[in-house]
């Protein structure tokens, strides 16, 4: 009798297990065509949105960094300019990410997707078939201007027919995906229609914020649901192991000028400056150092300006980097 109770128990139980898994693997995709319609934009281009599309591209907004082949790293750290032919493969639990090709070629790369698709990606991070994407580009509140630059410049590349692979969440990811976690992109209201660079610490804080991340990565977040969860710029958020780390983990330390645990409390903006501009000392880390140090002098000195106006916050993070267990 207890036997065939146990037996009974056994088999709702993978039953349950069966249905779940199930019910993950067709459900997890919401489709947001419908409650997020794709406009009928048409980026009118000039010479100056395709240079300040570039400028953004393969400088502060780090493009770059993940959709150029990895082959090429060396060159992207070096500031070379390369092709965005498709990059970047982040294997992680939620799953196994790369960057697509973003040349014009229309079957490799994006010569198909409108620029209301386009559009629609970097201002709710859903993508042209209509899912939302993880949070790996965080540019949902950038200006109008910027982005319709960026799909300016988009449009100017030569096409390289370039195969990339398509993401695939894991079932951990699908599992959030359902969850409800990964949802569109919430912008700021009213959207930012224009920004006009300057030595200032408004400006800086719309790179900081809105184009470059420094806010998405120097900030502590919850990695399963990405919520913030710490003060912003002090810090503490973990990278790695992983694939692109090669079993490295990374914390990012405190931007904020606290004393004893910010960096920011002892470096002029000399010594900023410099640092932004002289690459990686941490082979693996995941900071475009390639990329920033493409930022003109005025756009680190916004930046700057903006990180010694922070409240200071006492956060020690600890070891930046601890190297894989060889
Ligand atoms: C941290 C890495 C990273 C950065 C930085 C990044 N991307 Fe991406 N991008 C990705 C990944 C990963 C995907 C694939 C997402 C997926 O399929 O779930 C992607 C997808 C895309 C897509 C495809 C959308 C679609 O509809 O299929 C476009 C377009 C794009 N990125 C453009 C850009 C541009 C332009 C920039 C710079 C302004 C940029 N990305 C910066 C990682 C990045
Ligand atoms: C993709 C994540 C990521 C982004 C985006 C990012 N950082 Fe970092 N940052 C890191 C990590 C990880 C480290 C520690 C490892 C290292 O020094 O490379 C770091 C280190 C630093 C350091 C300390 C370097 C040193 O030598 O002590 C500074 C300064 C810094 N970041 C500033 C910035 C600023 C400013 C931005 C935005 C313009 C930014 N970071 C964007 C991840 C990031």
């Amino acid at each position: 009798m207890f036997k065939k109770i146990l037996l009974v128990a056994l088999a709702i139980v993978v039953l349950l297990v069966v249905v779940i898994i199930v019910a993950v693997n067709t459900s997890y995709d919401t489709n947001y065509n419908e409650t997020y319609a794709i406009s009928d934009l048409k980026v009118e281009a000039d010479s100056t949105m395709i240079a300040r599309g570039k400028y953004l591209a393969h400088g502060p907004a780090h493009c770059s960094h993940c959709h150029a082949p990895f082959s090429e790293f060396q060159k992207i750290e070096a500031g070379e300019d390369v092709a965005l032919s498709g990059g970047f493969g982040l294997e992680i639990p939620p799953g196994a990410f790369y960057a697509p090709n973003l040349t014009s070629d229309k079957e490799t790369g994006i010569g198909n997707l409108s620029d209301g698709q386009l559009y629609r990606m970097f201002r709710y991070n859903i993508n042209h078939q209509g899912s939302a994407v993880f949070d790996f580009m965080p540019f949902i509140n950038m200006a109008d201007e910027d982005i319709y630059s960026i799909i300016a410049y988009l449009r100017s590349l030569e096409p390289v027919k370039r195969e990339s692979r398509r993401s695939e969440p894991s079932f951990l990811g699908k599992a959030i995906m359902m969850s409800g976690a990964i949802q569109p992109g919430k912008p700021d209201e009213p959207i930012l229609k224009s920004m006009t660079p300057s030595v200032s610490k408004e400006y800086g804080e719309y790179l900081a914020y809105a184009v470059a991340n420094c806010r998405g990565c120097h900030t502590n977040r919850d990695m399963q649901t990405l919520e913030y969860i710490g003060e912003e710029y002090a810090g503490g958020l973990a990278f790695g192991p992983d694939n692109l780390t090669q079993g490295d983990i990374y914390v990012t330390p405190n931007l904020t000028p606290h004393e004893g645990t910010g960096i920011m409390a002892t470096w002029s903006e000399e010594k900023f400056i410099e640092r932004m501009k002289a690459g990686r000392v941490h082979a693996t880390s995941p900071m475009p150092w390639g990329a920033f140090g493409q930022m003109s002098d005025d756009d680190l000195k916004a930046i700057y300006l903006f990180l010694k106006s922070l409240e200071p916050v006492n956060n020690d993070v600890g070891e930046i980097h601890t190297p894989a267990e060889s």
